[in-house]
């Protein structure tokens, strides 16, 4: 069993989750700048810690510090790119997956014109990625969509936001479509329905026609119709391009085989497949069409939106893996919180800190079930566990339990390799420690490089290599063939 020569072996990052600098060289506010960490947050509670109104958003908007902000100060990866860059190339990284912070370009979403500072930016980036040997892999959207377009228009519920949506992405495709071959469009699009705001800009005082819930299906439809403008646009602009869809891969187990509990994960999965079903197969699934009909919930089309979807389809499909769930119709089935969602325990598995349930061969039987039904190359694109990582006596962080984690993955990669999936990249979430996504921790440490700050923005943002940075080194330099750890382990 091997890993296939040429793999692309790498690490990903979000602009919102790194950069900091929120508002200097002509950024605009963007939805990640007002996230607010809250000590003690309840991660099982997560709809109540993700709440927004228009309250909220004026409320944190007039506060200028970033303290409780810590998207907006990041890990400072806008001064540090170059270090950053250097260390990943020191892991014999191939590839590197980022994203292109909208409000850095359009710092509003409305200008007709880029924003000069922030293209070259990101030209900067993508040179010294060149320079380094790096390939990008570049996510267009990733839960930073400017702050202004929420408020105006409600986010991705107006259409309109397509139009600048696709301004963005033509700019990001004349200005690096030469550094750039892989692109995805939303990451993570079956999010809308777990945190409508984070992900497309929704605040629920501001659904005024139809509910929160119909407005989030209205905002999908739209950034379907974007997904496939933008695919057809990528290829045009930049030949040899390919563009992914980039789905959370949820994997839900039946808590008992009794038919009702294996009817209920099968809906879970099915819902959970939808999105890349319509990016992948270029039209609504009819089971989820008449669901929505059955909920009294009517998308507004214009007559060539399922023409743009059809046309638009993706050329491999990405996702996030880590971790897995079971459901059950049993109402007192203990639960465990996952990656924004609720699901039930499994008492086979062991968890994170944070109650994510580690399950190596969910990854192989995911992988087995999206090459099955996609037939599409497909690309791990975050895979990773968060923990409390210690800086030791030694100046060192031995965090064995991390290279566990990232060992039994890739022997499930392996062998669902063996079995014939098409397997064409690996990115680490996140090669360097960064603010969590959902909990807008910093002590939710991902990375094989620690980062000197605390949850507060206290510390020298030193960069640190932490064992498991030699370990991913070596795995990287053998393509996979030596995944022991020690290496000389055997
Ligand atoms: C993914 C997101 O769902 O999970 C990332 O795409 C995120 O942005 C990652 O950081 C890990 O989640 P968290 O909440 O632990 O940061």
């Amino acid at each position: 069993m091997s890993f296939p020569e040429g793999f692309l072996w790498g690490g990903a990052i979000a602009a919102n989750q790194v950069e900091g600098a929120w508002n200097i060289d002509g950024k605009g506010w963007s939805v990640a700048d007002i996230a607010t960490y809250k000590p003690n947050t309840d991660v099982r509670d997560y709809k109540a810690h993700v709440a927004v109104s228009s309250e909220s958003v004026k409320k944190a908007m007039s506060d200028p510090d970033d303290t409780y902000y810590p998207k907006r100060r990041g890990i400072d990866f806008y001064h540090y790119y170059k270090e950053d860059l250097a260390m990943f190339a020191e892991l014999g990284f191939k590839v590197l997956r980022l994203s292109i912070a909208w409000t850095r370009l359009f710092p509003t979403g409305e200008e007709t014109e880029p924003n000069p500072e922030g293209v070259n930016f990101y030209k900067n980036i993508f040179e010294e990625m060149q320079h380094l040997g790096i390939q990008p892999v570049v996510t267009l959207s990733h839960y930073e969509m400017p702050l202004s377009l929420s408020l105006k228009y409600n986010g991705w519920v107006n259409r309109c936001v397509v139009e600048h949506f696709i301004r963005f992405c033509r700019t990001c495709f004349t200005q690096y479509g030469k550094y750039v071959k892989y692109w995805l469009s939303f990451n993570e699009i079956d999010s809308i329905m777990r945190h409508p705001f984070i992900t497309a800009g929704i605040i629920p005082d501001m659904c005024k026609n139809i509910d929160e819930t119909a407005s989030c299906y209205q905002a999908l439809h739209h950034q379907f119709v974007a997904a496939g403008m933008a695919t057809r646009l990528c290829h045009e602009l930049v030949p040899g391009s390919q563009m992914g869809c980039m789905l959370t891969k949820l994997m839900t187990y039946p808590r008992t085989c009794a038919p009702e509990d294996v009817a209920a994960a099968q809906k879970k999965n099915l819902e959970n497949m939808f999105y890349s079903d319509v990016m992948v197969f270029g039209e609504y699934p009819k089971m989820i069409l008449r669901d929505l009909e059955k909920r009294g919930i009517n998308i507004q089309m214009k007559p060539n939106d399922l023409e743009t979807i059809r046309d638009g389809t993706v050329d491999f499909v990405a996702f996030s893996y880590y971790m897995s769930m079971t459901e059950s119709v049993d109402p007192n089935a203990e639960r465990t919180p996952g990656n924004t969602v609720l699901g039930v325990k499994n008492p086979y598995l062991d968890s994170s800190e944070w109650g994510w349930q580690i399950d190596p061969a969910g990854l192989r039987i995911s992988l087995i079930e999206l090459y099955d039904r996609y037939k599409k190359p497909l690309f791990i694109v975050e895979n990773g566990i968060g923990s409390r990582d210690t800086l030791s006596e030694d100046g060192a962080i031995h965090d064995s339990y991390r290279i566990e984690y990232f060992q039994r993955h890739f022997r499930e990669m392996e062998k669902a390799i063996d079995e014939g999936v098409d397997l064409i990249g690996y990115t680490s979430w996140a090669p360097i420690d960064l603010i969590s996504a959902s909990t807008n921790q910093m002590s939710k440490r991902y990375g094989f490089i620690y980062v000197d700050q605390d949850d507060l923005g206290r510390g020298t943002l030193m960069r640190i290599r932490k064992d498991s940075f030699y370990w991913y080194q070596n795995v990287i330099r053998t393509n996979g063939a030596e995944l022991s750890y020690p290496a000389n382990a055997g």
